[in-house]
């Protein structure tokens, strides 16, 4: 396909019709229910691989809506720990509230990291664009000081990002990406070559102020740089993971398992996939052929 035409389609996603977006979109999702998502945690299990699992949802705007998103995750862990599954949960800040209320938001996630806490889990706060970047760092640093069991996650293509990796507390779970909202120039690096840089520079910061690193990216060139870092500082195992998405590249995460490196997988569920679909289709450099695929037949 053309790169024209593949720019096109990707812009094109939102007009494109929801069931079609629908049959392509779903190698990045588990499924609606939590049960498809143990399962599949159970088929990543068979390949060497841990998980992450994040109930779909962002932006509520009702506070009954947040609390029902909380008591999905509380949910979440408890399954979790009953069937022994290698998994923890990754939660999205706008998802438990925080465009309604810092605190409001503050308090659902403290109840997700007290229940993981519990069944000594683990509770990645995802991070959102830029204008909740303060307030997750905020929460992030309370509970993790309070209550561990909590880890965040710094974005390579915002400028701040250096800065940011100096206030961490001590001791800090950190995954690094990316990026994958739209920010504007004053706040965020476009140019790729530019993120991989800053990516690079970031994580070098990260692993030799020893925190614990999960290093996300499906970019070869990002994580062939992280193997050499991982190398040259000799960091330990237990302070390193790879993270992919689910659907995503899966032969850069079978040569890592192979390697005897940690791999965990994102995997989202539940209804409320299209926002998310959306942002992983417009990443996808394959999208344009399977839009035409689905919309003309074949797979
Ligand atoms: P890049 O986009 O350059 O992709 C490298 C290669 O991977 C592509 O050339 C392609 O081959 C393949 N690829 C990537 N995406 C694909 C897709 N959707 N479909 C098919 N192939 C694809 N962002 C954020 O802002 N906040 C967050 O909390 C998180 N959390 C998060 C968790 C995990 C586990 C991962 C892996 C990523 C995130 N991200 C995120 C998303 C991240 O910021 C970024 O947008 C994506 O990972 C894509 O960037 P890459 O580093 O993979 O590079």
């Amino acid at each position: 396909m053309s790169g024209v035409f593949s720019w096109l389609v990707r812009r094109g996603l939102p007009l494109i019709p929801k069931p079609i977006v629908g049959r392509v979109a779903m190698r990045y999702v588990a499924g609606a229910k939590l049960e498809d998502a143990l399962r599949t945690v159970g088929e990543l299990a068979g390949e060497g691989a841990v998980a992450t699992l994040d109930v779909l949802g962002e932006e509520v705007t009702a506070a009954d809506e947040a609390a029902a998103n909380t008591d999905a995750y509380v949910r979440v862990l408890a399954a979790i720990a009953e069937r022994g599954l290698a998994a923890n949960v990754s939660v999205k800040p706008t998802s438990l509230g925080l465009k309604i209320d810092e605190q409001l938001a503050h308090a659902n996630i403290e109840r997700i990291v007290v229940a993981a806490a519990s069944h000594d889990s683990f509770v990645r706060i995802d991070m959102e664009d830029i204008s909740t970047t303060d307030a997750t760092l905020r929460i992030h640093r309370d509970l993790a000081l309070r209550h561990g069991h909590v880890g965040v996650v710094l974005q390579a293509y915002l400028r701040r990002t250096l800065d940011d990796i100096g206030d961490l507390p001590p001791d800090s779970s950190v995954r690094l990406c990316k990026g994958i909202y739209i920010e504007p120039p004053e706040h965020a690096y476009r140019a790729y070559e530019t993120v991989r840089a800053n990516y690079l520079y970031a994580l070098e910061k990260l692993f030799a102020a020893g925190h614990r690193v999960a290093v996300a990216t499906h970019d070869e060139h990002l994580v062939c740089g992280a193997l050499a870092l991982i190398d040259r500082l000799g960091v330990p195992a237990d302070r390193r993971e790879f993270q992919m998405l689910l659907g995503v590249t899966a032969p850069l995460r079978r040569t890592l398992l192979a390697a005897g490196h940690r791999l965990r997988v994102y995997v989202p569920f539940g209804r409320d996939w299209y926002p998310y679909s959306i942002r992983r289709l417009r990443e996808n450099p394959e999208v344009a052929r399977h839009v035409v695929r689905a919309i003309f037949g074949g797979t």
